[in-house]
């Protein structure tokens, strides 16, 4: 009989880790299916804890959710620093963003070289972006370009920890320290990631988390906030929850408080019940699915780094939860064909990121040199990436590519020759 993960369908099925750079085929993968960019993994366990959460009849934000507030805490080490869960990254970063205080008048330097959930809830708060370079290694923000970008309106720095890679945390906590700045780390793509064996969240000044439906793991939609001081915990709990004083408690024990004050304004972005129930479960497995990612990346890199016409990151992955694997195209005129060559075979990609400087509403953003933005924009290619995988499904990426730019070649040396 066919192990539970096999009878659950496609995008469900769990084969088991094996020791060694990758695992063996699965019958999952045949020449006719389609490879797409992401795959959550939604198996037995995901669905057990959903259905039990669903049974247990509290569906708003609860126990569980505490639960895996404590459980984000545990992974992450934290011992004087709490999570405040959300329903997503984006609101995680727009209540960071109103906790302290940035509105109209003030600037925010960000990367413009990120998604543009992050400049929305910045900006959502009447405070203005300033766009900053990335760094051509990791494609993080620029810490020279920020200290360049600084003017007595600057009141924050958007740190984004790209595709998994940290950014120079330690030195922007400097620079915000000389200049009186908060930092707002998006990282987004970084659960999971340590930096100088020190976990990203547990050190810093607000660091954000996404779950969302692709992210390292998901609650279908969700999102976290963390932060040291216990007086930020308490606002960030208010500006979740309508700006409600003292109702979190009672929800936590699944109770309601019915005698409470509204102390600010707030919001709701609360993470109920049932998606926290599911990230508890995806976080019993994250160590998996992050050793197994790390592999896969360490396998493109394997195959892939010949390849003159790619520039691949300079990572040996320990240490490093890559949320997406990305490739530069050092031709930029060759993406195109790239995906379009990838499609045929029934290969999908990605593009993280366009240039946020580019979107008509942040056409009068103040700006610094933007050189390796702009090459990045146009060269960064995402490949398929997954908690698991098998090596013909890696193999018909990397033939793929392969085939790519051997036809690229065949075709120069060709004209060379009839030159
Ligand atoms: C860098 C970055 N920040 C923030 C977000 C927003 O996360 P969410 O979808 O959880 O709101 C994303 C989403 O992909 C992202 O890539």
């Amino acid at each position: 009989m066919l192990p539970a993960w096999r009878l659950l369908g496609r995008g469900l099925e769990r084969p088991p880790r094996r020791e060694g750079p990758v695992i063996t085929a699965t019958a999952a993968t045949t020449a006719s299916v389609h490879v797409p960019v992401y795959r959550p993994y939604l198996g037995e366990e995901v669905q057990e804890a959903a259905r039990a959460a669903l049974e247990a009849g509290w569906l708003g934000m609860g126990k569980l959710s505490r639960d895996f507030e404590t459980g984000l805490e545990d992974y992450l080490g934290l011992t004087d620093r709490h999570v405040v869960s959300t329903n997503s990254c984006t609101e995680a970063l727009h209540i960071a963003a109103r906790l302290i205080g940035l509105g109209p008048g003030d600037e925010v330097i960000c990367p413009s070289f990120t998604y543009v959930a992050g400049h929305q809830a910045l900006s959502r708060t009447g405070a203005d972006i300033v766009f900053c370079d990335v760094e051509p290694d990791t494609l993080c923000i620029d810490p020279d370009q920020v200290r360049a970008l600084i003017t007595d309106r600057t009141r924050a720095i958007l740190a984004v920890d790209y595709l998994g890679l940290p950014c120079k945390l330690d030195e922007l906590m400097q620079i915000a320290h000389e200049h009186g700045l908060r930092v707002i780390e998006d990282a987004a793509h970084a659960f999971g990631t340590l930096s100088d064996g020190r976990p990203v969240g547990s050190f810093g000044d607000i660091t954000c988390f996404s779950f969302g439906p692709v992210k390292m793991m998901t609650t279908l939609e969700g999102g976290a906030v963390v932060t040291g001081d216990p007086a930020d915990t308490q606002v960030l709990r208010e500006l979740r929850h309508l700006g409600i004083d003292s109702d979190t408690d009672a929800r936590y024990r699944n109770q309601r408080n019915w005698d409470f004050d509204v102390v600010r304004q707030g919001y709701r972005c609360h993470l109920g019940s049932v998606p926290s129930a599911i990230g508890l479960a995806q976080l019993a497995m994250v160590d998996e699915f992050i050793g197994n990612r790390q592999d896969y990346c360490r396998y493109y890199d394997a195959q892939l780094g010949d390849l003159d016409g790619l520039q691949l990151f300079e990572t040996d992955w320990e240490g490093i939860a890559p949320y997406i694997y990305v490739v530069r195209v050092r031709d930029p005129e060759l993406r195109q064909d790239l995906v379009e060559h990838l499609k045929s075979r029934g290969v999908a990609t990605g593009i993280h990121f366009l240039g946020a400087h580019e979107f008509s509403f942040y056409a009068d953003a103040r700006r610094g040199p933007l050189d390796v933005t702009e090459l990045a924009t146009q060269q960064v290619l995402t490949l398929p990436l997954h908690p698991y995988m098998d090596t013909a499904t890696l193999d018909r990426v990397v033939s793929g590519i392969r085939s790519f730019f051997e036809a690229a070649a065949d075709g120069a040396e060709g004209i060379a020759q009839t030159a």
